[in-house]
């Protein structure tokens, strides 16, 4: 993570290495074990990102990965798909890695570093042979279904693979979902931390592998503007959207028990509120930004269900194209309870924030694609307005555009040209497009190499997982015993009217989701 390359808590006991000319160290020689080599997650995105660290040199010339599957197939067979694969990337738009082209030099150097294994990831013999592949440091990349966590772990115990020897460091990188409420995330961290001691896990949301995320830690605390107003004196409330076009499309079976709350909110959401709303951290290390996390986490009051609204998309038109309801859905009930849509009230109990609701919302088959947070401050005062032609001052919001803008919008209120003094709001926008070259990073690029490099600010404590469950679990328990169901929105919508009625009731409503 470029905040914390200078103060970054190594537990890799390496010994330090050159830095490159754009001042980033390359990462130890480490072998990378991705258990699900077979897996779509391996294919879209830890391979590009893998690619994209090799060309920006930050691999070490002694890094290998091995991957591992039940899938029979061999080193060969598993390279050459890969090397497909990212050669069709150069032609699919839709891609998460869409390069114009595939380096052949770049790609060679990840391809003869690949081997292949075929093994049950829970056969103890097994994944005791494979440990004696492996010299020194080693990651274990967990790219399998949740289920799985636990015993590979304990798995990875029992074959002796995961002591760390002669200085060497042993990782394991964990995906969401890190449990599907309280008690299973207690019970997943429990039987995780009775094999791993908590500096050798890399539990990985994807969305702090955003730019756009990990920006605005350097916008609140890189620059002096936004911190002094960023309190309950000056802030109105703020909202956390993360909207989605897409339905449920083929993941139906992992949807269906999932639902949007468990999906998106203590994970994702729960990270950008995190950025959006803690305290400064001492410094960029990763226990000092993952404490400010778990005080906030702590403040939040476990949410009333009467502060959450759920919604089901019904068919409608997204896009100019028809969508077929959730409930047609493969692998859904034709009854399905299953919520595509939440909306939350969060009321956080410290000096910064008591008073200043935060609002929630995700959903899926929604009218417009965005991920955002709005700060919006309070209404200036119109003292000096009366006898003007300004009927109202709208008020200042700051908008930080995660995806697919990406930058940060301020709206404030301008005087229209003319001979009268009325103001209306404009708006004042950075968007990297305009500052930076693209680069077709993946997201994953940063988190594999901090986790080489043993830096954990972004990944997740098993501490602030547990928190996050706890704040929504009234929410999850409620839900389970309540028969009525989602409210049902047509999809193409803003989702249904209750979430609208959530705002309403406080006297204000949802930034709209075809601003900005
Ligand atoms: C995943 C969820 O974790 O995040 C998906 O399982 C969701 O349902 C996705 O679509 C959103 O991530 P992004 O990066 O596309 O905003």
């Amino acid at each position: 993570m470029p905040l914390s390359a200078d103060t970054s808590t190594t537990s890799a006991p390496v010994a330090p290495l050159p830095v490159t000319p754009a001042g980033v160290r390359p990462a130890p020689a480490c072998t990378l074990v991705i258990f699900g080599a077979h897996g779509d997650l391996t294919k879209r995105l830890l391979m590009p990102a893998l690619y994209n660290l090799a060309g920006n040199r930050l691999l070490d010339g002694n890094f290998r990965i091995i991957g591992v599957d039940r899938v029979d197939s061999t080193t060969g067979q598993w390279r050459d798909g890969l090397a497909a694969m990212m050669q069709s990337f150069t032609t699919d738009p839709n891609a998460e890695f869409h390069p114009a082209h595939i380096d052949a030099a770049q790609w060679g150097w990840l391809a003869e570093r690949l081997e292949y294994v075929r093994a049950d990831f829970t056969d103890v013999d097994a994944i005791r042979a494979l440990g004696e592949k492996l010299p020194g440091n080693a990651i274990f990349y967990l790219a399998i279904p949740s289920r799985f966590f636990a015993p590979v772990v304990e798995t990875l115990g029992r074959a002796g693979v995961v002591a760390q020897k002669d200085g060497a460091f042993r990782r394991v990188v964990i995906e969401k979902p890190f449990g599907s409420d309280l008690a299973s995330a207690q019970e997943l961290n429990r039987r995780v931390l009775a094999v791993l001691d908590e500096s050798q896990v890399f539990r990985i949301d994807h969305f702090l592998g955003k730019e756009t995320v990990q920006n605005i830690l350097a916008m609140r605390f890189g620059n002096l503007i936004f911190e002094p107003l960023w309190r309950n004196e000056y802030v109105d409330h703020i909202e956390i959207t993360a909207a989605e076009t897409i339905g449920v499309e083929q993941r139906g079976a992992f949807y269906e028990p999932t639902g949007a709350l468990r999906d998106m909110v203590p994970n994702h959401l729960f990270q950008l509120f995190a950025m959006v709303a803690m305290e400064p951290p001492n410094t960029f290390d990763a226990e000092s930004v993952r404490n400010a996390k778990e005080q906030l986490f702590e403040a939040v009051t476990p949410i009333d269900p009467r502060d959450a609204v759920r919604g089901q998309y019904a068919a409608g038109t997204v896009e100019g194209r028809p969508m077929v309801g959730y409930r047609e859905s493969p692998g859904v009930s034709p009854h399905s309870n299953t919520e595509t849509y939440v909306a939350l009230k969060l009321h956080v109990e410290n000096w910064r924030w008591a008073g200043v609701p935060f609002y929630l919302r995700t959903g899926k088959g929604l009218g417009g694609r965005r991920t955002e947070v709005v700060v919006q401050f309070r209404k200036p005062p119109m003292l000096m307005f009366r006898n003007t032609e300004t009927a109202d001052l709208p008020p200042n919001r700051i908008i930080l555009n995660i995806q697919p803008a990406q930058g940060l919008t301020v709206e404030l209120g301008a005087k229209k040209p003319g001979p009268e003094m009325d103001l209306t709001d404009v708006q004042a926008r950075f968007r990297y497009e305009d500052v930076f070259a693209a680069s077709p990073n993946v997201g994953y690029e940063t988190l594999l190499y901090d986790c080489l490099i043993g830096d954990e600010t972004l990944f997740q404590r098993a501490d602030n997982i547990e928190a996050a469950w706890k704040a929504v679990d009234p929410v999850l328990q409620a839900w389970a015993q309540d028969r009525a169901g989602p409210e049902p929105y047509a999809a193409g919508t803003t989702g249904p009217k209750g979430a609208d009625d959530l705002l309403q009731r406080d006297g204000r409503a949802w930034y709209p989701l075809d601003g900005a």
